[in-house]
């Protein structure tokens, strides 16, 4: 077994595109930085983290143990906002267990955050870098409506946000909401509706991007620390799915909105005007959905509707076996 990272071999075609992953890991959210790491089609310019699924300390230091496991810890990560705009944070700890990423042993963090808050850090790399920016945000959109309002000057310096977050159907922190967008449904609805490309990675896609208990057990025999590492995790995650939903496996959410900007084809979206409920506790982050195009507006939003679960579970694959 080697220590360094394999590399997929690149592709022939445009040059590779930069991302900021925007998270707050979460065992879906570790996923999503793997394959953000490794392929080809994108460079991660930074890892940004947001309160979400645990508390702001414990989604920075569980994003550090993450590089740390993948031996990246080249990659900045920068703390953003410890709750949402508005409201009282609330984690999911009934998902993701107290640390937020529960289920396996990790690395002790080799390196610590920058000393540039989210907002700063990201401000400056989309201000330098050459080509437009695309930023995929993994948990509540607090950081991205941030950088938003304080710099509406990158607007054009952003190629697109590309978001896991939200529903057409069920909902799953409430019946009616997705949890990214329920956390702090003030920022969902400045970033859904800031004019810039987005496209939105929700429950109806992502339930469909499961992976089974065997299939994940099966990472353990891929020959890196990394497999183990993630079948332990995924062996956790898996409990919650089992006990809400007899389901046998889990979604692997946030690694679909990284899958959806390596523009390979995986996932088929369909442009939808959507708008985000702020005002009712009942139906709270609710991602209302105008299918039909009942309120004659333009579409603000291209929405993930299905995808190829065998090819996005082979480079969920890929990737372990490319980690140490
Ligand atoms: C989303 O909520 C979090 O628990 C996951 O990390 C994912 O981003 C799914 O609803
Ligand atoms: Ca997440």
């Amino acid at each position: 077994m080697s220590g360094s990272v394999t590399t997929p071999a690149a592709p022939k075609g445009p040059a590779p595109r930069p991302i900021i992953l925007d998270c707050d890991p979460g065992h879906d959210d570790a996923l999503a930085m793997l394959l953000a790491l490794v392929r080809p089609e994108v460079r991660l310019l930074a890892v940004t983290t947001v309160g979400g699924n645990a508390d702001l300390r414990r989604t920075t230091r569980n994003a550090l143990a993450v590089l740390t496991l993948a031996g990246r810890t080249d990659v900045p990560v920068a703390m953003g906002a410890p709750g949402p705009l508005v409201r009282p944070l609330r984690v999911a700890d009934w998902v993701h267990g107290e640390s937020g990423l529960d289920g396996a042993d990790l690395p002790e963090p080799a390196a610590a955050p920058v000393s540039e808050g989210a907002v700063a850090l990201m401000a400056r790399l989309i201000g330098e870098s050459p080509t437009p920016v695309t930023l995929v945000p993994t948990g509540p959109l607090t950081n991205v409506a941030l950088l938003l309002r304080a710099h509406p000057e990158l607007r054009p310096r952003i190629a697109r946000i590309c978001l896991m977050g939200g529903s057409m159907g069920e909902g799953n922190a409430t019946a009616s909401a997705e949890f990214n967008i329920w956390v702090d449904p003030e920022a969902a609805a400045e970033v859904f509706d800031c004019g810039l490309p987005v496209a939105m990675m929700g429950l109806d896609v992502t339930h469909q991007a499961r992976v089974t208990v065997a299939e994940s057990d099966a990472w353990a025999t891929l020959g890196t620390r990394t497999g183990r590492v993630f079948a332990d995790l995924f062996r956790f995650f898996a409990r919650f799915h089992r006990d809400r939903y007899g389901w046998d496996g889990s979604p692997i959410h946030d690694a679909v909105a990284v899958a959806h900007v390596l523009d390979l084809g995986l996932v088929c979206t369909e442009p939808y005007r959507v708008d985000v409920e702020t005002t009712s506790e009942l139906t709270r982050g609710r991602t209302v959905v105008d299918i039909r195009g009942l309120l004659g507006r333009p579409p603000n939003v291209d929405v993930g509707v299905s995808i190829d679960r065998e090819r996005f579970l082979g480079l969920v694959r890929d990737a372990l076996a490319a980690f140490p």
